[in-house]
């Protein structure tokens, strides 16, 4: 085994400053600010940075400063150094206001201004929008319309929106229509922490870099690809949102769509932003748009119901704070898709994502066609194993292929075995928070990991049918399945009916 490797040094990313709409929110304290401690840590924060919360709070700049740093020793990914966070505390300032005043974005450019006085981030403004999505059309107009995101004098202004881009095909079209009315695209940077994952990140390498994988990655080889998303988490705390929002919106047109695009997408020409992501959106775009009978029969909703994780009792969805307790909303979704083009001709895609499962697992595994069984009919073989090549992405990094070897011995036997590539076992990763890579990256102008409108557009096309076909099937055909389980035994006959099986969730 070759020794572990560490991430190979990067240079400090550009002077600016970091404004964050939604500062006094949960995703700022959870992931953002011990993202920014990770990346102060890693020396990579430029000399001359500084960051600006907007809230809608009132709230003084020490007293932010303290929320933030008593939240920094709370979710911090690593032991966290004091001359480190008191370094990037002391950067920080906030301002009060909300998304839609105008007024928020004259005090804005007051504080914008005193800041830039201070300290030279060369007019370069990162605006994150950490706040729900209703705020992402009136903030980005606002931010436009103001000129405070205007690019002039050699400084660049861009804005990160956070997930759900859209609720449907209309509204993420609608929202990209008036972001585009104020912003270049180049300026948008649509996030989706997924691609913040080096596993995620690593599938294109593997299919990329290796010569071994391409020749066979293809409807003359693969039998069929499985992209399971499942999650023992229950939706707890979220259920206002998670009850508007569902299984399919929350994790389909987004987190398992990045997954099957990279798994699919032809060879980029150039390992670049608008190359990567135009095969991306090519793919998307190839990908069968059902109609709605279509799309009942080749999807499995289903709700949870009490039940075990881990011996702690579950309660019903339907009894979860916030979830009307009559809902119909989805908490397991299961697909099947089709890729119309010459290499996915006649493969399918099955994706499956849900909560309350009994395990976290969040995998990619690809099926090879079946070896021919002829030469083994007079042995006492009676079946070959199955050939996977499954991509683990969480809770285990690893890469593992199966395949049939022979049992030793002078009868003629055969068994399933495996070999598996663990990332720890060859590199040293900081444990981080999956948002470092994305914020480094837009501060260096490097959108290869952000979604472009046309990606966003594709896939909201191919989730609209099951959006539509279940809102008017209503509370029929919804299955249920206890917490703990695998999901509803329905989501098996989707993959029976084909002859397959899902792989188990362990
Ligand atoms: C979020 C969803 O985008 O992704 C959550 O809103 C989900 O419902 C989460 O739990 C899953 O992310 P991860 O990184 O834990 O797989």
């Amino acid at each position: 085994m070759t020794p572990k490797t560490a991430a190979t040094s990067v240079r400090p990313a550009d002077p600016c400053c970091f404004v964050i709409f939604g500062a006094s929110g949960d995703l700022t304290h959870r992931l953002l600010v011990p993202a920014l401690y990770n990346l102060a840590a890693a020396g990579v924060l430029p000399d001359a940075f500084s960051v600006i919360g907007v809230a809608r709070r009132k709230l003084t700049s020490d007293a932010f400063r303290q929320d933030l740093e008593k939240s920094l020793h709370e979710f911090a990914t690593r032991p966290v150094d004091d001359a480190v966070a008191k370094r990037l505390l002391a950067c920080v300032t906030c301002v009060q206001g909300e998304a839609d005043d105008p007024q928020t974005y004259e005090t804005l450019r007051r504080e914008l201004a005193s800041v830039e006085r201070a300290r030279p981030t060369q007019g370069n403004r990162l605006f994150y929008l950490a706040t729900p999505p209703s705020a992402f059309a009136p903030i980005g107009c606002h931010l436009g319309r103001s000129g405070l995101a205007r690019e002039e004098d050699g400084a660049w202004r861009r804005v990160i929106i956070e997930k759900p881009f859209g609720t449907d095909l209309a509204s993420a079209r609608m929202l990209n229509r008036k972001l585009l009315e104020v912003l270049n695209e180049h300026q948008i940077y649509r996030i989706d922490h997924y691609l913040g994952k080096e596993t995620v990140q690593n599938i294109l390498v593997l299919r990329f870099a290796n010569g071994l994988f391409e020749p066979i990655w293809n409807r003359d080889h693969i039998d069929h690809v499985q992209i399971t998303v499942a999650e023992a988490l229950t939706v707890g705390r979220r259920g206002r949102f998670y009850d508007s929002t569902g299984a399919l919106r929350d994790m389909v047109p987004n987190h398992l769509f990045q997954l099957l695009s990279l798994v699919a997408m032809e060879p980029p020409s150039r390992f670049e932003a608008d190359a990567v992501r135009a095969e991306k959106a090519d793919l998307l775009d190839a990908t069968q748009v059902q109609n709605e009978a279509d799309a009942l029969r080749n999807s499995v909703r289903g709700q949870y119901l009490a039940g075990y994780i881990a011996n702690e009792a579950i309660e019903d969805y339907r009894k979860t704070k916030d979830v009307k307790p009559d809902s119909t909303t989805e908490t397991y979704v299961a697909l099947k898709l089709m890729v119309d083009n010459w290499r996915w001709a006649g493969v399918p895609f099955y994706l499956r994502t849900g909560k309350a499962l009994r395990s976290q697992l969040t995998e990619v595994a690809i099926k090879f066609k079946q070896a021919p069984f002829a030469m083994f009919r007079d042995t006492p073989v009676d079946r070959l194993a199955q050939n996977f090549l499954v991509l683990g992405i969480q809770p285990h990094e690893c890469i593992s292929l199966k395949f049939n070897a022979k049992v030793p011995g002078p009868a003629v036997a055969i068994a399933g075995v495996g070999m598996t590539f663990k990332y720890e076992d060859y590199f040293d990763a900081a444990p981080s928070t999956g948002y470092e890579t994305l914020i480094y990256d837009c501060m260096i102008g490097d959108a290869i990991l952000f979604q472009r409108a046309d990606g966003i557009e594709a896939g909201w096309r191919v989730v609209q049918p099951f959006i539509d076909a279940w809102r008017n099937a209503g509370a029929r055909d919804l299955a249920a399945y206890q917490a703990g389980s695998e999901g509803p035994s329905e989501a098996e006959r989707l993959l029976a009916q084909d002859g397959r099986r899902w792989r188990p969730i362990a």
